[in-house]
């Protein structure tokens, strides 16, 4: 009995990992679109995928990360300027792109154009702060995906959607985990609303990385910046020591946890476009696979002692 279920287990693995290394045959001629291409992620895959032959229209934020980035890849490799979060330059961008693809359709979208700051205690923000990091991470990646879908949709192709460790688990204030936390919901209808259209949706998962995202300069200014226009009495309520202790923690964090294998996450993204059958959620790194996505799972009371053992204590606290 014991035997059967042990030769059970073992031969759905290898069945699961016979299918899951079957590739598409061809990538010549397929069109990927991946945003934000300046920097990190996106810039690596953009690279990657044009050495491997594919057809990389690469949507870039600015015009100087558009030039780099053709200096470094081949003339099959295309950029446009793209900003997801303006309507005028999302319609501009796919109609370049209806152009460029013509009959063969789009045979790879990847969303992965984002932001992290603000972020903070959700005391410390305002709406406004709420609106600059949703219509990136979250209202962009839609309505560029709307955008697109009849394009991906004549190819029959992939979306790849760039989610993160923290949609599964909030742990920061701000819209960062909220975002996420939609793109994994958007992309789980999205998935089920497309099976018969024949586009497979993925989401991808990464830890922490070292990125210009996690770059604790840039967020340690954007905390002085919350922190200094607080109300005086709120300020005090949380005290100095509140502040310090939890930049601190970001340093600590950022410094232990970033790996700085982007491949991680590039491989990932990758095997979703090439892969014969490409699996509905890729963990990228291994704080996401060994404890990020497990500790996600947890009954709520763990996630919460574990991360009230490591954030600080406000002075004024009950
Ligand atoms: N690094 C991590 O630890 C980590 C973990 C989980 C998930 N992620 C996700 O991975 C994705 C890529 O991030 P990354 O780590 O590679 O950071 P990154 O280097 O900062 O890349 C983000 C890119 O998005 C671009 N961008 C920002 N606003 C944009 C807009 N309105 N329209 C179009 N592009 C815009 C940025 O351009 P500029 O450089 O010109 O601002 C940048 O090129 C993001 O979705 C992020 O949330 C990252």
């Amino acid at each position: 009995m014991w035997l059967c279920l042990v030769c059970g287990v073992i031969l759905l693995a290898l069945g699961w990992v016979v299918r899951d290394r079957q590739k598409i045959s061809s990538v010549k001629d397929k069109y990927v679109l991946i945003t934000g291409c300046d920097t990190g992620f996106g810039n690596l895959l953009a690279k990657t995928l044009d050495k491997r032959g594919f057809r990389v229209l690469a949507g870039c934020l600015t015009q100087r990360g558009a030039d780099d980035l053709q200096r470094s890849c081949s003339s099959r490799l295309q950029t446009t300027l793209l900003d997801v979060t303006d309507n005028g330059s999302i319609q501009k961008a796919m109609e370049w792109a209806k152009a460029e693809v013509g009959e063969k359709g789009l045979w790879g979208l990847v969303n992965n154009a984002g932001r992290s700051t603000p972020i903070g205690p959700t005391e410390w923000l305002r709406m406004e702060d709420y609106h600059k990091v949703l219509s990136v991470n979250l209202t962009g990646l839609i309505e560029v995906t709307l955008s697109f879908i009849p394009l991906v949709k004549r190819a029959k192709g992939r979306i790849v959607n760039t989610a993160s460790v923290m949609g599964r688990i909030s742990f920061a204030g701000g819209g960062y985990c909220l975002s996420k936390c939609g793109v994994e919901s958007f992309s789980d209808s999205l998935r089920r609303d497309m099976q018969y259209s024949g586009v497979r949706v993925s989401i991808i998962e990464p830890g922490f990385f070292k990125t210009a995202m996690t770059n604790l300069e840039g967020i340690e200014k954007d905390l002085d910046r919350l922190w200094g226009r607080l109300a005086p009495d709120v300020r005090e309520s949380y005290g100095q020591q509140y502040f310090d202790k939890y930049v601190n923690i970001q340093k600590l964090s950022m410094n232990i946890l970033c790996d700085t294998d982007l491949t991680k996450v590039t491989w990932c993204m990758e095997h979703a476009l090439v892969a014969k059958y490409p699996r509905t959620r890729y963990a990228a790194g291994w704080d996401a696979k060994f404890f990020w996505v497990p500790i996600s799972y947890a009954p709520t009371l763990i996630c919460d002692f574990m991360l009230a053992l490591l954030l600080p204590k406000p002075a004024h606290s009950v």
